[in-house]
């Protein structure tokens, strides 16, 4: 019987949230260096911070790295067998790998694996957090079939049914709707009912695509919690500084700053302090924000931090008459009275940013297919996240717009 894709119309308010151990919550936020107050590592008698188990083993505890310095899978699955060097761990077992460094065979470890200070407790939460995280990182994937969510404004039908809608149109329009085997089905997620997921709801979507991500971090901080994917955020975040969980289809920072640099002609100044790595400045010499500008200077390229904005104005106040000041918009956003100050000032000022501020629901769709088909058959949310930022295209573009004063 051929079903075609299904579209699941029913907001699923509390798709989400559902009621996991507060042990296996606890797990997670260790897992990926989240929780508060927790010991710094130790490598050999350096205190270090920063490091994460999933930094080193991976997102799904895999593991990874070739030869002498392979890091061992350490999802429940492996810890839970015996290998040739070693018996399987219980709970004990792998409290003390990680405060002593000792493995189940009680041979000491090599120093690339840290030793952490972590009480039974959260060696126990750990312990069974990583026995959920191969189920959390097939969840909404079963033989036939992988559910992707779109997030939905709560209370808005309309919205929620026109996003689902486009999505689909757009999927459909691309002619594949079997992908190693399974098909896509599209379903609502109220974001504000997000809670922590646990690994047997039925109804958790594979990822999600393009929730507003708020300044105050509160949407993404959610959507870690739930260990949901996302793709195609929407909001005003920076998307450089966004984490390995959330890919973004827009043009980040570095794409911005090579924008503008291309607007560099003969009579522009680049003034930066942080130059994207690797761009070209078309053979302009780069000032820094207190140098003299040349004479002939009609427009200045900006890519200044906060610093070196207040140095840049408080050089060139008064230098600014009959100039165009070319710069990002978060910069415009961000420091929006120091901007001000400049405008007042300026001639003009043009800022850039990503084009495209509605969901681009046919890149959408793109992007799902390029993962999803680069990902294979044995799909997790891992390796999805992988091959989705390698196929990653840059399909939007930047835009300018002029700042009134
Ligand atoms: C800096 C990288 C790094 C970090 C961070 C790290 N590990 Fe490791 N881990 C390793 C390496 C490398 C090994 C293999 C060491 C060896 O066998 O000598 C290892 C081994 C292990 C083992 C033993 C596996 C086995 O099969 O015997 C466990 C358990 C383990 N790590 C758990 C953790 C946990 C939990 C965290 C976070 C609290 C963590 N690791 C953080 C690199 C790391």
């Amino acid at each position: 019987m051929k079903r075609c894709l299904s579209i699941a119309v029913a907001m699923i308010a509390a798709s989400i949230a559902t009621l996991p151990s507060r042990a296996e919550e606890t797990g997670q936020a260790i897992y990926f260096g989240r929780a508060d107050g927790l010991p710094a590592a130790r490598i050999g008698t350096i205190a270090q911070r920063g490091l994460t188990c999933a930094g080193c083993h991976g997102r799904d505890a895999g593991g990874g790295g070739e030869g002498r310095s392979r890091i061992p899978a350490i999802h429940g699955a492996a810890l839970g067998a015996a290998t040739s060097v070693r018996p399987a761990y219980d709970a004990e077992g792998f409290h003390r790998a990680l405060t002593e460094g000792h493995d189940s065979a009680g041979r000491t470890m090599s120093i690339a694996m840290p030793r952490f200070a972590l009480s039974a407790a959260q060696a126990d939460a750990l312990w069974h957090f990583l026995g959920t995280i191969a189920d959390r990182e097939r969840a909404g994937v079963s033989a036939n079939g992988v559910r992707i969510g779109v997030a939905t404004t709560a209370g808005d039908r309309q919205a929620t049914q026109r996003s689902l809608d486009d999505l689909s149109a757009a999927w459909k329009a691309r002619g594949r709707p079997v992908l190693h085997g399974r098909e896509v089905e599209f379903i609502a997620v109220a974001v504000d009912s997000l809670g922590p997921t646990s690994v047997d709801v039925a109804s958790t979507p594979f990822l999600l695509v393009g929730p507003t991500l708020d300044r105050d971090g509160r949407t993404l901080a959610l959507l870690q919690q739930a260990g949901l994917p996302v793709l195609a955020p929407q909001g005003s975040l920076t998307t450089d500084r966004l984490p390995a969980e959330v890919v973004s289809l827009r043009a980040n920072e570095r794409e911005v700053a090579a924008a503008l640099l291309a607007l560099a002609g003969p009579r522009t100044s680049i003034v930066a302090d942080m130059l994207p790595q690797g761009e070209q400045t078309a053979s302009l010499p780069v000032l820094t924000p207190d140098a003299p500008l040349p004479e002939e200077t009609q427009r200045i390229v900006l890519l200044l931090g906060e610093a070196g904005l207040r140095s840049f104005a408080a050089t060139h106040h008064s230098h600014l008459s009959g100039r165009t000041l070319v710069l990002p918009l978060s910069v415009v956003e961000a420091q929006p009275t120091l901007v001000g100050h400049l405008l007042a000032v300026a001639t003009d000022v043009v800022a850039a940013r990503p084009a495209g501020d509605a969901l681009d629901m046919p890149a959408v769709a793109a992007a799902l297919e390029a993962g999803l088909i680069a990902a294979g058959r044995n799909l997790t949310r891992t390796a999805f996240l992988e091959a989705l930022r390698k196929t990653r295209q840059q399909s939007a573009g930047v835009e300018f717009v002029r700042i009134q004063r």
